[in-house]
Protein backbone atom coordinates (compact mmCIF):
# COMPACT_ATOMS: atom_id res chain seq x y z
CA UNK A 1 0.00 0.00 0.00
CA UNK A 2 2.72 2.41 1.09
CA UNK A 3 4.71 1.62 -2.31
CA UNK A 4 1.35 2.22 -4.51
CA UNK A 5 1.45 5.52 -2.92
CA UNK A 6 5.31 6.22 -3.45
CA UNK A 7 4.38 5.33 -6.51
CA UNK A 8 1.61 7.19 -7.78
CA UNK A 9 3.39 10.68 -6.10
CA UNK A 10 6.60 9.92 -7.90
CA UNK A 11 4.35 9.27 -11.35
CA UNK A 12 2.43 12.40 -10.90
CA UNK A 13 5.90 14.49 -10.53
CA UNK A 14 7.15 12.98 -13.39
CA UNK A 15 4.22 13.90 -15.58
CA UNK A 16 4.25 17.68 -13.61
CA UNK A 17 7.65 18.06 -15.33
CA UNK A 18 7.67 16.02 -18.44
CA UNK A 19 4.57 18.26 -19.37
CA UNK A 20 5.96 21.95 -18.11
CA UNK A 21 5.95 23.39 -21.59
CA UNK A 22 2.28 22.40 -22.12
CA UNK A 23 1.06 23.94 -18.37
CA UNK A 24 3.43 26.75 -18.25
CA UNK A 25 1.99 27.93 -21.80
CA UNK A 26 -0.95 27.31 -20.98
CA UNK A 27 -1.32 29.25 -17.68
CA UNK A 28 0.98 32.24 -18.18
CA UNK A 29 0.26 32.67 -22.24
CA UNK A 30 3.56 32.68 -22.58
CA UNK A 31 5.95 30.63 -24.97
CA UNK A 32 8.24 28.96 -22.44
CA UNK A 33 11.31 29.36 -25.09
CA UNK A 34 11.78 33.05 -26.82
CA UNK A 35 14.63 33.77 -29.28
CA UNK A 36 16.72 36.00 -28.08
CA UNK A 37 19.19 37.36 -30.54
CA UNK A 38 22.43 38.64 -29.50
CA UNK A 39 24.13 42.19 -30.90
CA UNK A 40 27.89 41.88 -30.79
CA UNK A 41 29.86 45.04 -31.68
CA UNK A 42 26.48 46.51 -33.75
CA UNK A 43 26.73 49.50 -32.41
CA UNK A 44 23.86 51.52 -31.46
CA UNK A 45 21.55 52.27 -34.57
CA UNK A 46 20.17 49.95 -36.63
CA UNK A 47 19.11 51.30 -40.41
CA UNK A 48 15.62 52.13 -38.45
CA UNK A 49 13.60 51.62 -34.93
CA UNK A 50 14.26 48.42 -33.81
CA UNK A 51 10.68 47.46 -33.71
CA UNK A 52 10.34 48.50 -37.30
CA UNK A 53 13.50 46.70 -38.14
CA UNK A 54 12.14 43.38 -36.47
CA UNK A 55 9.10 43.47 -38.25
CA UNK A 56 10.16 44.75 -41.41
CA UNK A 57 13.54 43.82 -42.51
CA UNK A 58 12.12 41.28 -45.14
CA UNK A 59 10.73 43.49 -46.84
CA UNK A 60 13.62 46.39 -46.42
CA UNK A 61 16.21 43.62 -47.92
CA UNK A 62 13.90 43.08 -50.85
CA UNK A 63 13.08 46.87 -51.31
CA UNK A 64 17.15 47.16 -51.44
CA UNK A 65 18.06 44.56 -53.96
CA UNK A 66 14.89 46.16 -56.00
CA UNK A 67 16.41 49.41 -56.27
CA UNK A 68 20.00 48.61 -56.69
CA UNK A 69 19.08 45.46 -59.19
CA UNK A 70 16.20 46.58 -61.32
CA UNK A 71 16.84 50.59 -60.55
CA UNK A 72 20.55 50.97 -60.25
CA UNK A 73 19.92 53.39 -57.35
CA UNK A 74 22.81 52.72 -55.39
CA UNK A 75 23.31 56.04 -53.27
CA UNK A 76 24.31 54.75 -50.19
CA UNK A 77 22.28 55.44 -46.76
CA UNK A 78 23.97 57.02 -43.56
CA UNK A 79 23.87 55.82 -39.87
CA UNK A 80 25.30 57.68 -37.18
CA UNK A 81 27.98 59.30 -39.34
CA UNK A 82 28.63 55.82 -41.04
CA UNK A 83 28.27 55.31 -45.30
CA UNK A 84 26.89 51.58 -45.76
CA UNK A 85 25.63 50.52 -49.40
CA UNK A 86 22.07 49.15 -49.93
CA UNK A 87 23.50 45.89 -49.26
CA UNK A 88 23.01 42.22 -47.20
CA UNK A 89 26.85 42.24 -47.00
CA UNK A 90 27.84 45.52 -46.85
CA UNK A 91 25.40 46.80 -44.66
CA UNK A 92 23.29 44.39 -42.53
CA UNK A 93 26.14 41.42 -41.97
CA UNK A 94 28.75 44.65 -41.32
CA UNK A 95 27.07 45.37 -37.86
CA UNK A 96 25.68 42.26 -37.42
CA UNK A 97 28.65 40.03 -37.94
CA UNK A 98 26.96 37.64 -35.46
CA UNK A 99 24.93 36.12 -37.95
CA UNK A 100 24.63 32.66 -36.06
CA UNK A 101 23.21 34.35 -32.71
CA UNK A 102 21.45 36.72 -34.77
CA UNK A 103 19.45 36.27 -37.52
CA UNK A 104 19.99 32.53 -37.02
CA UNK A 105 18.39 32.36 -33.76
CA UNK A 106 15.07 34.03 -34.38
CA UNK A 107 15.04 31.85 -37.83
CA UNK A 108 15.44 28.70 -36.62
CA UNK A 109 13.05 29.42 -33.43
CA UNK A 110 10.20 30.49 -36.73
CA UNK A 111 11.59 27.67 -39.19
CA UNK A 112 12.90 30.25 -41.69
CA UNK A 113 15.54 29.94 -43.85
CA UNK A 114 16.50 32.60 -46.43
CA UNK A 115 17.77 31.11 -49.44
CA UNK A 116 20.32 34.13 -49.67
CA UNK A 117 23.46 32.99 -48.27
CA UNK A 118 23.53 30.66 -51.40
CA UNK A 119 24.85 33.75 -53.40
CA UNK A 120 25.16 36.30 -50.70
CA UNK A 121 28.54 35.74 -48.31
CA UNK A 122 27.72 35.22 -44.59
CA UNK A 123 30.29 37.13 -42.53
CA UNK A 124 33.34 35.23 -41.10
CA UNK A 125 32.05 35.32 -37.58
CA UNK A 126 34.22 37.20 -35.17
CA UNK A 127 35.48 35.89 -31.95
CA UNK A 128 33.51 36.69 -29.19
CA UNK A 129 32.64 35.05 -25.37
CA UNK A 130 29.78 32.95 -24.97
CA UNK A 131 28.44 33.67 -21.43
C1 LIG B 1 20.59 33.20 -57.05
C2 LIG B 1 21.51 34.03 -56.32
C3 LIG B 1 20.92 35.02 -55.33
C4 LIG B 1 20.10 34.73 -54.26
C5 LIG B 1 19.55 33.40 -53.81
C6 LIG B 1 19.87 36.01 -53.59
N1 LIG B 1 20.55 37.00 -54.25
FE1 LIG B 1 20.57 38.96 -53.73
N2 LIG B 1 21.71 39.41 -55.35
C7 LIG B 1 22.20 38.48 -56.24
C8 LIG B 1 22.96 39.18 -57.26
C9 LIG B 1 23.70 38.54 -58.43
C10 LIG B 1 22.91 40.57 -56.95
C11 LIG B 1 23.53 41.73 -57.72
C12 LIG B 1 24.76 42.23 -57.02
C13 LIG B 1 25.10 43.61 -57.48
O1 LIG B 1 24.69 44.03 -58.58
O2 LIG B 1 25.77 44.31 -56.70
C14 LIG B 1 22.12 40.67 -55.72
C15 LIG B 1 21.86 41.86 -55.06
C16 LIG B 1 21.19 41.97 -53.85
C17 LIG B 1 21.05 43.18 -53.07
C18 LIG B 1 21.63 44.55 -53.41
C19 LIG B 1 23.16 44.65 -53.39
C20 LIG B 1 23.93 43.68 -52.57
O3 LIG B 1 25.09 43.34 -52.93
O4 LIG B 1 23.48 43.20 -51.51
C21 LIG B 1 20.35 42.86 -51.94
C22 LIG B 1 19.96 43.81 -50.82
C23 LIG B 1 20.03 41.46 -52.03
N3 LIG B 1 20.57 40.94 -53.21
C24 LIG B 1 19.36 40.80 -51.07
C25 LIG B 1 19.05 39.44 -51.13
C26 LIG B 1 18.29 38.76 -50.11
C27 LIG B 1 17.71 39.42 -48.89
C28 LIG B 1 18.20 37.45 -50.49
C29 LIG B 1 17.47 36.33 -49.77
C30 LIG B 1 16.05 36.57 -49.52
C31 LIG B 1 18.93 37.32 -51.75
N4 LIG B 1 19.42 38.55 -52.11
C32 LIG B 1 19.10 36.15 -52.46
C33 LIG B 1 22.01 37.13 -56.19
C34 LIG B 1 21.20 36.45 -55.31
C1 LIG C 1 25.11 50.44 -38.40
C2 LIG C 1 24.91 49.11 -37.87
C3 LIG C 1 23.68 48.34 -38.33
C4 LIG C 1 23.29 48.06 -39.62
C5 LIG C 1 23.92 48.51 -40.93
C6 LIG C 1 22.13 47.20 -39.51
N1 LIG C 1 21.82 47.00 -38.20
FE1 LIG C 1 20.24 45.93 -37.48
N2 LIG C 1 20.59 46.61 -35.61
C7 LIG C 1 21.70 47.35 -35.21
C8 LIG C 1 21.56 47.71 -33.81
C9 LIG C 1 22.55 48.52 -32.98
C10 LIG C 1 20.31 47.16 -33.37
C11 LIG C 1 19.65 47.32 -31.99
C12 LIG C 1 18.88 48.61 -32.00
C13 LIG C 1 18.19 48.92 -30.69
O1 LIG C 1 18.36 48.17 -29.73
O2 LIG C 1 17.45 49.92 -30.68
C14 LIG C 1 19.74 46.47 -34.52
C15 LIG C 1 18.53 45.79 -34.52
C16 LIG C 1 18.08 44.96 -35.53
C17 LIG C 1 16.93 44.06 -35.47
C18 LIG C 1 16.01 43.88 -34.27
C19 LIG C 1 16.63 42.91 -33.28
C20 LIG C 1 15.73 42.58 -32.12
O3 LIG C 1 16.28 42.21 -31.08
O4 LIG C 1 14.52 42.68 -32.25
C21 LIG C 1 16.87 43.39 -36.66
C22 LIG C 1 15.88 42.32 -37.07
C23 LIG C 1 17.95 43.90 -37.49
N3 LIG C 1 18.66 44.85 -36.77
C24 LIG C 1 18.22 43.50 -38.79
C25 LIG C 1 19.03 44.20 -39.67
C26 LIG C 1 19.06 44.00 -41.11
C27 LIG C 1 18.27 42.94 -41.87
C28 LIG C 1 19.91 44.91 -41.62
C29 LIG C 1 20.20 45.22 -43.08
C30 LIG C 1 19.04 45.60 -43.84
C31 LIG C 1 20.48 45.66 -40.49
N4 LIG C 1 19.91 45.19 -39.33
C32 LIG C 1 21.43 46.65 -40.60
C33 LIG C 1 22.76 47.73 -36.04
C34 LIG C 1 22.74 47.68 -37.43
C1 LIG D 1 13.95 39.31 -33.92
C2 LIG D 1 14.00 38.11 -34.75
C3 LIG D 1 14.75 38.19 -36.08
C4 LIG D 1 16.05 38.57 -36.30
C5 LIG D 1 17.08 39.03 -35.26
C6 LIG D 1 16.29 38.43 -37.72
N1 LIG D 1 15.16 37.98 -38.35
FE1 LIG D 1 14.94 37.72 -40.36
N2 LIG D 1 13.03 37.07 -40.06
C7 LIG D 1 12.34 37.12 -38.84
C8 LIG D 1 10.94 36.86 -39.08
C9 LIG D 1 9.82 36.87 -38.04
C10 LIG D 1 10.81 36.62 -40.47
C11 LIG D 1 9.52 36.34 -41.26
C12 LIG D 1 9.10 34.93 -41.27
C13 LIG D 1 7.88 34.78 -42.13
O1 LIG D 1 7.18 35.76 -42.39
O2 LIG D 1 7.64 33.67 -42.55
C14 LIG D 1 12.13 36.76 -41.05
C15 LIG D 1 12.41 36.62 -42.40
C16 LIG D 1 13.59 37.01 -43.00
C17 LIG D 1 13.83 36.98 -44.43
C18 LIG D 1 12.84 36.53 -45.47
C19 LIG D 1 12.93 35.02 -45.56
C20 LIG D 1 12.07 34.42 -46.62
O3 LIG D 1 12.32 33.23 -46.91
O4 LIG D 1 11.18 35.10 -47.11
C21 LIG D 1 15.11 37.44 -44.64
C22 LIG D 1 15.80 37.62 -45.98
C23 LIG D 1 15.66 37.74 -43.33
N3 LIG D 1 14.73 37.46 -42.36
C24 LIG D 1 16.95 38.23 -43.14
C25 LIG D 1 17.51 38.44 -41.88
C26 LIG D 1 18.90 38.81 -41.66
C27 LIG D 1 19.93 39.01 -42.73
C28 LIG D 1 19.05 38.93 -40.30
C29 LIG D 1 20.31 39.28 -39.53
C30 LIG D 1 21.00 40.47 -39.96
C31 LIG D 1 17.76 38.66 -39.69
N4 LIG D 1 16.86 38.36 -40.67
C32 LIG D 1 17.52 38.72 -38.32
C33 LIG D 1 12.88 37.38 -37.61
C34 LIG D 1 14.19 37.82 -37.38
Amino acid sequence: MRDKIKILAGAAIFLAVALFPLWYVRTTGKASIVPEPRLVNAGKECVNAKEYMREYHMTMLNEWRDEVVREGRRSPIVIAGVEYQKSLSDACMKCHANKSDFCDVCHNYLGVSPTCWDCHNSPKEPKHEIR
